[in-house]
C-alpha cells in the first residue's frame, strides 16, 4: 500500500517543514492547566494561550500530529461511534499554524497544493466552503482558479465557524471536502429522499478533509467576541478520514475508516476473541462467528470496541486510573461500554487488554507511550473490565425486563428510578443505558435520574460534617490581588472587595497580602487580619479565585462593615502553621526526586497535599512499593536534606523551564513566565508555593506508609522536622508503656514477651486437656458406663451426650486401660440425631474380636456406615433413637 497511516502522517509533516514549520510532538490528551477543557479535543489546545497574547510563541510556524479526544464539552462525537464509520472518541489531527504570521491566503493554497500535489486527489473530486461573510477567503479561492464557482460554496455560523469550546479563540473558516462517490451513500433509509452534498448529515460520501481557521477573536465567558490583537491559521486534518479516502482511491474500494491499515489489526483481533468464543446468535439456528462485515449490528459493536481500546489505551498511558469523577469517569465509561459492546458479541471473558495489545502494535512506533505503560493499560482495563462484569449481566437483564415491559405499555420511556438503579447497583453509566436503548427507540428520563443523582449527593453532602461557612464575594474588575508572601508573613493593604454570609463569617480581598492562597497542594495559610479601628478578622483559609485572593473567616472582634471596600488593613500569617506546611511542601519535591531516581522517571506526580501535620504524595505507580525500596527512598531524602542543598526559586520563560528538565504538574495552570524550584543539583520543578531555603531546615523526613488509592496509583503518607519529631516520641512513648508492663526494657522486653507467648501457648495445651478431662468425666456421659460379660469377655459400654469423636478416643483409651482386657463400645448423641459411635478393642483380645466387624454390624442399626483397625473402629450415623439398641448388640456380637 502506499498510502499507509504511517506516510500520510510523515508527510503531512515533511510538507510543512518545508514550508519553514517548526514540527512539535503531541500534547498529552489531558490539557496543562486549563480548567475548560477536559481533554485535548483540538490540534490548537496547546497554542490557546498564543492565540490569546498570555505567552509568546517560540516559533512563529508550527505543525504536528495532535492525538485528539472528541467525548465531552462543545466537541462530543460519542453517540456517533460505532454508528458511523468515521467518528471517533479518540482520533489524530495534522495541524498547521501560524501565530500572527501568515494568512488566508497561504493556509488555502498549501492545503491546495499538499491535498491535490502530494496527495495526488483529482481537483475533479474537491470542494471548498467559506463562511458566508468571508468574502476574503473566497476570492482567494476564486482567484486561485483551481476549482469552477459552483463547487466553492459559502455556509453560515453552524458549519463554517469554528470555535473549541464555550469559551476560547475562535474564527471563521474555509472547508475541504471530497467527493468518494455514489457508492460511499449510506442506505437510503438512513436518510430517505435527503439530497447528499457537502455538509448535509448522515452521509458519508462528501467528507471534509481539511479545516482552516482563522482564528481572530476570543469568546469570552459572557459570550461575546472580542477582537484578537493578531490574526492566526489553526487547521485540522483528521488522520484516519484522510487515510480512508486516499486508500480507497488507491484500491478502488469504498473504505470507512474502520478498513484502513491502522485499524486493521485491531479488528482482526476482535474476530479472533470472537472466533474463538464461537458464539450462537439469539435467533440462528447454527453456531455464527461474528465477523467484521458480516451484520450491521455487529459492526457497530466492532467499531466501538476498537475506537474505545485506542481511547482507553492513550488514557490509561497518561495515567488517568477509571474513577467516578470527571475524566476519571469518562475513563470508565468507555471501558464499561467496550465491555458491553464485547458482551454483544458474545465474548463473556475480560477481553479488552488484547485490544490494547493490538492498539500498541498498530501505533506504539508512532506513540511509544503505548509500549512504556503497556502493563498497567492491560492491569488497569482488566480490573475494571472484572468489576463491571459482575454486574454487567445482571444490569442487561433487568434492561430486558423493563423493555418487555416497556413495549407491551406501548410506552417509550425508562423512568429515572429504573436508570438510576442501573447506574447506582449495576454500574452502568447513564449514557450507556442510553445507548442500549437507543436501538429500541426508547429514551431515558434523563432528568428524573438526575433527580435522583442530586438527592443522592444531596444526603452525601448532608452526611458530611461540613462546618466551613462559605461566604459569597462578587469579583470582576479591579479585585485581582498579588502574593507577596514568599519572604514575609505580615503585610498592609487594602480592601478591594467584601462578602459575607451572616454578619460573622466574611470573605475578604485585598491588593497585596502574604497569605499563600491553597494551591499546588500546599494548604491555605491561617491568621488575623485587623483595621486600625480594632477590628479582627480571624481567617480560617485563603483560597484563588479568578485571578483574586480570598481570605475567609470569623470577625471576632468589631463587624462586617470593618472591613468593606476601601478599609485599611493589616495582614499576620500564622507563621508557625505555615513553616511547618512549607517543610512539608518541599519535602515533597525531595519525595517526588527520590522517588524517580529509585523507581524510575516512569514515576509521576498524580497529586499531593501538604498541610503543617503531614505530607501526602500521590503518583502513577504499578504495583505496592517493596519495603527494601522504601528504605532506601527514605534514606535517600534524609541524605539530601543533610546535604543541606540550597532552594533557589526563579521566574523564567515557561519553554526555557521545560528545557532545564523541569517538573510541571498538570494541575497547574502555567503562564508565559513561570516559577521554577531548585534543590541542590538534583530536583527542578515548576511551583508557586513557598518553600525553605536550605534543605537542612526539613530536618528529618520519616515515612508513616504506603498505600494504593487507585489502580496504579500509589500514595505515600510522611512527617518532617518536628512533626516527624512528635511521630517518633510518640512511638518511644508506646514502647516504654510496653517496657513498664513488661518489666523489662529494649531487647531484654522482646525476649520477655517472647517467653510470656510461649508460656501462654503452654498454658492453652494445658487448658485444653483439662477441658477433655472434664468432658471424659460426668461433663459428657449420658449415662454410667455399663459392664457386662459375654463369653468370658468384658464388655463396657457407655452412652454419650454432645461428646466429638476425638475425645471419644480419648475416653475410649481410658475405659481400655483402665479394664485391662475388654471390649469398650461408646455412643455419642451428637444434636439434630446425628450419633457417633466408636468400638475398642484392647491388644490381647484383638486376634479373636475385631472392632471393624464389630462396628460394620452395629452401625446400620444408626443409619450409617463404618469401618476401622482390628483396635479402634468409628462410624457416624443419623438415627439418635437407636443408640441403645445398637450398644446392646456388641454383646451379642461378642458372644
Ligand atoms: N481547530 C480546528 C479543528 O479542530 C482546525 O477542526
Amino acid at each position: 500500500m502506499r498510502w499507509t497511516t504511517a506516510k500520510i502522517r510523515q508527510s503531512f509533516l515533511d510538507f510543512f517543514a518545508a514550508r519553514g514549520h517548526t514540527i512539535v510532538p503531541s500534547a498529552s490528551l489531558i490539557p496543562k492547566g486549563d480548567p475548560t477543557l477536559l481533554f485535548t479535543n483540538a490540534g490548537m489546545v496547546q497554542f490557546k494561550d498564543y492565540f490569546l497574547g498570555v505567552r509568546s510563541p517560540q516559533h512563529l510556524r508550527v505543525a504536528d500530529c495532535q492525538k485528539c479526544l472528541r467525548i465531552s464539552g462543545k466537541h462530543n462525537d460519542l453517540e456517533a461511534v460505532g454508528r458511523d464509520t468515521y467518528h471517533h472518541t479518540f482520533f489524530e489531527m495534522l495541524g498547521n499554524w501560524s501565530f500572527g504570521d501568515y494568512y488566508k491566503q497561504e493556509a488555502i493554497r498549501w492545503h491546495w497544493e499538499l491535498i491535490t500535489k502530494v496527495w495526488e486527489i483529482d481537483p475533479k473530486l474537491l470542494y471548498a466552503t467559506v463562511h458566508k461573510d468571508d468574502k476574503e477567503a473566497e476570492d482567494i479561492w476564486l482567484k486561485m482558479g483551481v476549482l469552477p464557482r459552483e463547487r466553492i460554496l459559502r455556509f453560515g455560523d453552524k458549519d463554517n465557524f469554528w470555535e473549541m469550546g464555550e469559551t476560547g479563540p475562535c474564527g471563521p473558516n474555509s472547508e475541504i471536502s471530497i467527493d468518494r462517490g455514489e457508492g460511499a451513500c449510506l442506505p437510503e433509509k438512513n436518510h430517505p429522499g435527503q439530497k447528499c452534498f457537502v455538509n448535509v448529515d448522515g452521509c458519508e460520501r462528501f467528507i471534509e478533509i481539511g479545516n482552516l481557521v482563522f482564528i481572530q477573536y476570543n469568546r469570552d465567558a459572557s459570550g461575546a467576541l472580542m477582537p484578537l490583537a493578531k490574526k492566526h491559521v489553526d487547521t485540522g486534518t483528521g488522520l484516519e478520514r484522510t487515510t480512508a479516502a486516499l486508500q480507497s482511491i488507491e484500491t478502488g474500494k469504498i473504505l470507512g475508516n474502520y478498513d484502513i491499515d491502522l485499524f486493521q489489526m485491531i479488528i482482526n483481533t476482535i474476530d479472533e476473541i470472537t472466533n474463538v468464543a464461537r458464539i450462537v446468535i439469539p435467533g440462528s439456528k447454527t453456531p455464527v462467528v461474528p465477523s467484521y462485515g458480516t451484520s450491521p449490528e455487529n459492526d457497530i459493536s466492532f467499531r466501538a470496541i476498537a475506537d474505545h481500546a485506542r481511547t482507553i489505551s492513550f488514557l490509561v498511558a497518561e495515567g488517568l486510573n477509571p474513577g467516578n469523577t470527571d475524566r476519571d469517569y469518562v475513563l470508565r465509561r468507555l471501558i464499561r461500554r467496550a465491555a458491553r459492546h464485547g458482551r454483544y458479541l458474545g465474548i463473556h471473558e475480560p477481553f479488552l487488554a488484547k485490544i490494547c495489545d493490538s492498539v500498541r502494535y498498530a501505533m506504539g512506533e508512532a506513540y511509544p507511550e503505548l509500549g512504556k505503560h503497556s502493563a498497567r493499560i492491560r492491569k488497569v482495563v482488566t480490573e475494571e473490565e472484572v468489576r463491571f462484569g459482575e454486574t454487567l449481566d445482571r444490569g442487561l437483564e433487568l434492561i430486558d425486563t423493563e423493555l418487555a415491559r416497556i413495549k407491551k405499555s406501548g410506552g417509550r420511556m425508562l423512568s429515572g428510578e429504573v436508570a438510576f438503579k442501573l447506574y447506582d447497583t449495576y454500574g452502568f453509566p447513564l449514557d450507556l443505558t442510553e445507548d442500549v436503548l437507543r436501538n429500541h427507540l426508547i429514551e431515558v428520563d434523563v432528568a428524573g435520574f438526575n433527580r435522583l443523582m442530586d438527592e443522592q449527593k444531596e444526603r452525601g453532602r448532608a452526611a458530611r460534617k461540613d462546618d466551613a461557612v462559605a461566604p459569597e464575594i462578587s469579583l470582576g474588575t479591579g479585585t485581582a490581588s498579588r502574593f507577596i508572601g514568599y519572604h514575609r508573613y505580615e503585610g498592609e493593604s487594602e480592601v478591594l472587595a467584601a462578602g459575607g454570609k451572616d454578619g460573622e463569617h466574611v470573605a475578604v480581598v485585598v491588593a497585596e497580602t502574604p497569605f499563600y492562597p491553597e494551591g499546588g497542594g500546599q494548604v491555605g495559610d491561617r491568621g488575623v487580619i485587623e483595621t486600625a479601628s480594632g477590628a479582627i478578622l480571624e481567617v480560617s483559609d485563603t483560597r484563588k479565585a479568578e485571578g483574586s485572593i480570598v481570605h475567609v473567616g470569623r470577625i471576632i472582634h468589631g463587624e462586617a462593615g470593618d472591613f468593606a471596600r476601601g478599609a485599611r488593613v493589616k495582614l499576620k500569617v500564622d507563621r508557625i502553621r505555615r513553616d511547618a506546611a512549607m517543610l512539608n511542601h518541599s519535602a515533597t519535591h525531595i519525595l517526588h526526586y527520590a522517588l524517580r531516581d529509585i523507581l524510575g522517571n516512569t514515576v509521576h506526580q498524580a497529586g499531593s497535599l501538604v498541610d503543617p501535620d503531614k505530607l501526602r504524595f500521590d503518583f502513577a505507580h504499578a504495583g505496592p512499593v517493596k519495603d527494601d525500596a522504601l528504605a532506601t527512598i527514605e534514606e535517600e531524602i534524609n541524605a539530601r536534606i543533610r546535604e543541606n542543598a540550597e532552594v533557589t526559586t526563579e521566574e523564567m520563560a515557561y519553554d526555557d523551564a521545560i528545557k532545564a528538565g523541569a517538573l510541571a504538574f498538570f494541575g497547574d495552570k502555567y503562564g508565559d513566565r513561570v516559577r521554577v524550584v531548585r534543590m541542590g543539583d538534583f530536583s527542578v520543578e515548576l511551583c508557586g508555593g513557598t518553600h525553605i531555603s536550605r534543605t537542612g531546615d526539613v530536618g528529618v523526613f520519616k515515612l508513616e506508609a504506603e498505600s494504593g488509592v487507585a489502580a496504579g496509583v500509589r500514595r505515600i503518607e510522611a512527617v518532617t522536622g518536628q512533626g516527624a519529631l512528635e511521630t517518633i516520641r510518640k512511638r518511644e512513648k508506646i514502647l516504654e508503656e510496653i517496657g513498664a508492663q513488661l518489666g523489662a526494657r529494649d531487647g531484654a522486653a522482646i525476649e520477655r514477651l517472647e517467653k510470656l507467648l510461649a508460656r501462654e501457648k503452654e498454658l492453652e495445651k494445658k487448658l485444653r486437656a483439662m477441658e477433655q478431662k472434664l468432658a471424659a468425666g460426668a461433663g459428657g456421659a449420658a449415662a454410667e458406663e455399663e459392664v457386662r460379660e459375654a463369653g468370658g469377655i468384658k464388655i463396657v459400654t457407655r452412652k454419650l451426650d454432645g461428646v466429638d469423636p476425638r475425645t471419644m478416643r480419648e475416653m475410649a483409651d481410658r475405659l481400655r486401660q483402665k479394664h485391662g482386657s475388654a471390649v469398650v463400645a461408646l455412643g455419642s448423641d451428637l444434636g439434630d440425631g446425628k450419633v457417633a459411635i466408636l468400638v475398642a478393642v484392647t491388644p490381647d483380645l484383638t486376634a479373636k474380636i475385631k472392632a471393624g466387624d464389630i462396628i460394620k454390624n452395629i452401625a446400620p442399626i444408626v443409619g450409617g456406615t463404618g469401618g476401622g483397625r482390628p483396635d479402634l473402629a468409628q462410624a457416624g450415623g443419623r438415627d439418635a433413637s437407636k443408640l441403645d439398641e445398637a450398644l446392646a448388640k456388641v454383646a451379642a456380637l461378642v458372644q
